[in-house]
């Protein structure tokens, strides 16, 4: 065939194959799409990091319900708040399900995991563990010394310091979240102890979390392409599968651990990892070793990240906003005072705090498309037919910057919270997600970040290191972490001190 004619026969084919495709959309009545979808890849080309960011520009422009094609996978992205709460009520159990992405066959222990299970009695049960053994509100109780301990600890190393210290937030949160949780989970604290020994594992842990969050964040073509992954995104796999043996033989040895020393903590509060391990003895079967590993390693990964990366967003934001600051410090001044320090319990009774908090997570929300989920049935979403095996991407992150929602959406005002209790604005904020796959981790996390923050600001003045705005960009991976570490200077209060010294 000649070379022109070839190029008229290929046009001609991807015409009608687009307006095959765009009427058979029409009368099936699917949601708006995006033109053109090319075949094979269908919208795959117009993605770019940060994925939450240009996915917002699109739904600004063609709707905030809309059916995308990732490669072989539907997409129904979500950008309105009426949208995400037909999917999480009306449709909630519909949309309970994960897709099967490589990470969650690999990580998720073939999509057996807390977070990767598709609905049904295995995850239904998995959540019940999870709201009546591990993060209810008495086990979480049960662990209120933990984070105190800990919040003090940073507190009294902080103070030791009586001049201004240039300090390095990002350590401080993730250290301080890490050995909080750690501690609820296994009974070990990693960093700040002067152990070389607890600090190298906790050094080995960090590492190995950051290549899960990398690994994570790298996009997959192969979850899109399948003929990618038969030609060589095996790669990523076989990283995978190291990294996954290396976290099983992690959590294994602190399963041993704990099990060996059982004896010896008969009268000591049961960490997480102990609570399973005697549910393991009345059903082995279950509670097998394997599925203690995947339980916690799903807490610690979903929970440390998220809550020292809102410290980190958070503190940012005061430094950049100083009469912010000021005014939370004297919230606390007059409700607190400084004859002691401030408790989670007084988190109630701090709204400027609570309304600073619900202003982060609303800028950076830490999961900002939430988790993925996908359709097991056919539905309606705002009187479109969305077909059984659709994944559903809420872009929480576009809800939250959305002009028309909320006035001046890129200004820090706290104050636009006045008035409200909890972390929910309806589904205009919903930085935990909604539903039954909600975060089952909210109170603790709430609880953590409330408390650091609240210590932090009653104990000290914090500064900029200089007359330059802390850099807000972001950088990339799953969690939203801020491109640049936050360091910034820290200078005791000299009204807390006392309080401090008797610690
Ligand atoms: C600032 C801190 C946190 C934020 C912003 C956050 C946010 C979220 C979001 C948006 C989801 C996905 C909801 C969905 O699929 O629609 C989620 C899921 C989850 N979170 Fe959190 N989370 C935080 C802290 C925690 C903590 C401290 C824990 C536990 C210790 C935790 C455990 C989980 C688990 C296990 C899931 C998966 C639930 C499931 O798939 O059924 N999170 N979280």
């Amino acid at each position: 065939m000649e070379v022109p004619y070839l190029y008229i026969s290929l046009f001609l084919l991807l015409a009608s194959y687009l307006f095959t495709t765009h009427f058979l959309r029409k009368s099936a009545n699917l949601p708006p799409t995006v033109f053109p979808v090319l075949p094979i890849i269908g919208h795959l080309y117009l993605l770019k990091p940060p994925l939450y960011r240009t996915l917002a520009k699109i739904s600004a422009k063609y709707g905030p319900v809309l059916l995308l094609r990732f490669g072989f996978r539907r997409v129904l992205l979500i950008s309105s708040p009426s949208a995400a709460e037909e999917c999480f009520t009306t449709n909630d159990i519909i949309f309970a399900n994960r897709p099967r992405l490589l990470f969650g066959k690999i990580i998720g222990n073939n999509y057996t995991t807390f977070g990767w299970a598709s609905y049904g009695e295995h995850w239904r049960n998995l959540r019940r563990i999870a709201s009546l053994e591990i993060l209810s509100t008495r086990r979480i109780n049960e662990f209120y010394d933990t984070r105190v301990d800990e919040g003090r600890l940073l507190i009294r190393k902080l103070m030791s310091n009586s001049s201004p210290t240039r300090v390095n937030l990002r350590s401080v949160f993730y250290e301080l979240t890490l050995n909080m949780m750690m501690k609820m989970i296994s009974g070990k604290r990693y960093f700040g102890g002067d152990i070389p020994a607890l600090e190298e594992e906790g050094e080995r842990f960090r590492e190995m979390m950051d290549e899960t969050f990398l690994l994570s964040g790298a996009a997959n073509v192969g979850d899109y392409l399948p003929v990618c992954s038969w030609l060589g995104v095996k790669r990523l796999e076989k990283k995978l599968i190291v990294l996954q043996e290396k976290l099983d033989s992690f959590f294994q040895r602190l399963i041993e651990q704990l099990r060996t020393s059982k004896e010896e903590m008969k009268n000591t509060k049961k960490t997480m990892i102990e609570v399973l391990l005697s549910l393991q003895e009345s059903d082995p079967e279950y509670y097998t070793d394997q599925m203690i590993r995947s339980f916690v390693q799903v807490l610690i990964f979903a929970g440390t990240d998220t809550s020292s990366g809102t410290m980190e967003w958070c503190l940012s934001l005061l430094l950049n906003h100083p009469q912010v600051l000021r005014k939370a410090q004297n919230e606390i001044d007059r409700k607190i005072g400084n004859d002691r320090l401030v408790e989670e319990s007084d988190i109630v009774d701090l709204p400027y705090l609570r309304g600073i908090l619900n202003e982060t997570l609303r800028l950076y929300p830490t999961v900002p498309l939430l988790v993925p989920h996908e359709s097991s049935r056919d539905c309606i979403i705002e009187g479109y037919n969305v077909p059984r095996g659709t994944m559903l991407l809420v872009n929480q992150w576009a809800i939250h910057h959305d002009p028309n929602l909320w006035t001046d959406p890129e200004r820090f005002n706290p104050e636009r919270f006045e008035g409200l209790e909890g972390t929910r604005d309806g589904f205009k904020l919903m930085p935990f997600g909604s539903g039954r796959r909600g975060c089952p981790g909210e109170g603790l996390a709430v609880r953590m970040i409330g408390l650091t923050l609240g210590l932090l600001i009653q104990c000290f003045d914090w500064e900029r290191l200089s007359d330059n705005m802390i850099d807000m960009k972001e950088g990339l991976g799953v969690t939203m972490p801020k491109a640049e570490p936050l360091v910034a200077m820290c200078k005791p209060r000299l009204k807390m001190q006392d309080v401090v010294a008797q610690l």
